[in-house]
């Protein structure tokens, strides 16, 4: 029986990208060897910012499962729901809010970003207006985690400040109420960088720049194409510098074996290879490592029921875990009779 819990999420924003693949859920795959893993879709968390574009949010959640399972996340080996299916994770979260101290959301530099972007009407929201929820987006994290008490937590640095008050949050209830129940849970970063999107911004759906995990071998290769490389060569004889080459000798890093790198590496810089034949192996390399997922995908595309059942049973195990954290909460705090 693995013992130690660690606890997961993601907002729905649609299909997933081949970065959210390789910095994220590669990394939840192997956990599950290792660990209890309760992976959930955090939709209450998407509402924090698109409280009023909610109509893809049914299908992008249906969508950003589908993508997990085709990628191997495996619904015996870990917990699969959707946190609004777990209310205990509200009431949890309305008893944390009471604990936690304004400032300490509101110097939260993620949660500063998330402002900062909406205020610029780069993160789509039609009102721009910053609602009373998102202040309390790290609570609610914390609630989420605190829920099944996990001792670890999966995530990229830019919510390494939302887990630090996670941890506060943790100390604090025990010492207020004087008990050792909460884990103080410790992040588990993972170790690949972030890919960047093919013009070499930061990769994500807004910006149309990702290669999709559910991208057919066409577009991969027509979106590979548009790449941008090193700006400084123009023709194939000019001598190259695939340092500078920061999308497409990236991705080789990434996606190609050592053998190749070297090659791509040497070959460029001696001029004795031409960028277009560079991204075409590129496509080609990329296409041949999600052929199987991309398959068990499109199967599994065609069952939406077959994942609500997936998400159902997910919640009826997990749910009993929450259940009892709760219980001794509301024991611990008085408000059971
Ligand atoms: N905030 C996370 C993100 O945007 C998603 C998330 C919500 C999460 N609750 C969580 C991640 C709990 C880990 C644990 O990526
Ligand atoms: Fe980049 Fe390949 Fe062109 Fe070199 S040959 S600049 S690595 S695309």
């Amino acid at each position: 029986m693995k013992e130690q819990k660690l606890v997961s999420g993601m907002r729905p924003t649609g299909k997933l990208h081949i970065g959210h693949y390789k910095g994220v859920i590669e990394n939840w795959v192997k956990l599950q060897e290792e660990y209890s893993c309760y992976y959930f879709v955090a939709d209450w968390h998407a509402m924090t910012t698109k409280f009023d574009n909610t109509e893809s949010l049914r299908q992008d959640k249906i969508n950003v499962v589908t993508d997990w399972l085709a990628c191997g996340i495996d619904p015996n080996k870990s917990f699969v729901y959707i946190q609004s299916d777990i209310p205990e994770i509200a009431k949890l979260h309305i008893l944390l809010s009471m604990i936690t101290p304004n400032n300490w959301v509101e110097r939260d530099p993620t949660l500063k970003d998330m402002i900062k972007m909406i205020k610029s009407g780069e993160e789509k929201n039609n009102s721009s207006q910053l609602s009373y929820g998102l202040l309390g987006y790290p609570v609610l994290m914390s609630a989420d985690i605190m829920a099944f008490n996990a001792s670890f937590v999966p995530v990229g640095v830019d919510q390494l400040a939302h887990l630090e008050i996670t941890r506060d949050i943790a100390r604090r209830f025990n010492n207020i109420y004087k008990v050792e129940l909460f884990n103080e849970p410790l992040p588990k970063m993972t170790q690949v960088p972030l890919l960047k999107g093919i013009d070499g911004q930061k990769m994500g759906k807004s910006f149309r720049n990702d290669i999709k995990i559910s991208d057919d071998e066409e577009t991969t290769t027509k979106k590979v194409m548009q790449a941008i490389t090193d700006r400084s060569r123009l023709r194939k004889s000019d001598l190259g510098h695939p340092d500078n080459c920061e999308v497409v000798y990236e991705y080789y890093k990434v996606f190609a074996d050592r053998e190749t790198v070297e090659t791509v590496y040497s070959e460029c810089q001696k001029g004795k290879r031409g960028c277009a034949d560079c991204k075409r192996m590129l496509a080609k390399i990329i296409n041949n490592k999600f052929s199987p997922i991309r398959e068990r995908r499109f199967e599994l595309s065609k069952r939406p029921e077959y994942i609500k059942e997936i998400l159902k049973a997910g919640k009826e195990k997990a749910r009993p875990v929450a259940q009892e954290v709760l219980e001794r909460v509301n024991n611990i705090v008085g408000i059971s009779l």
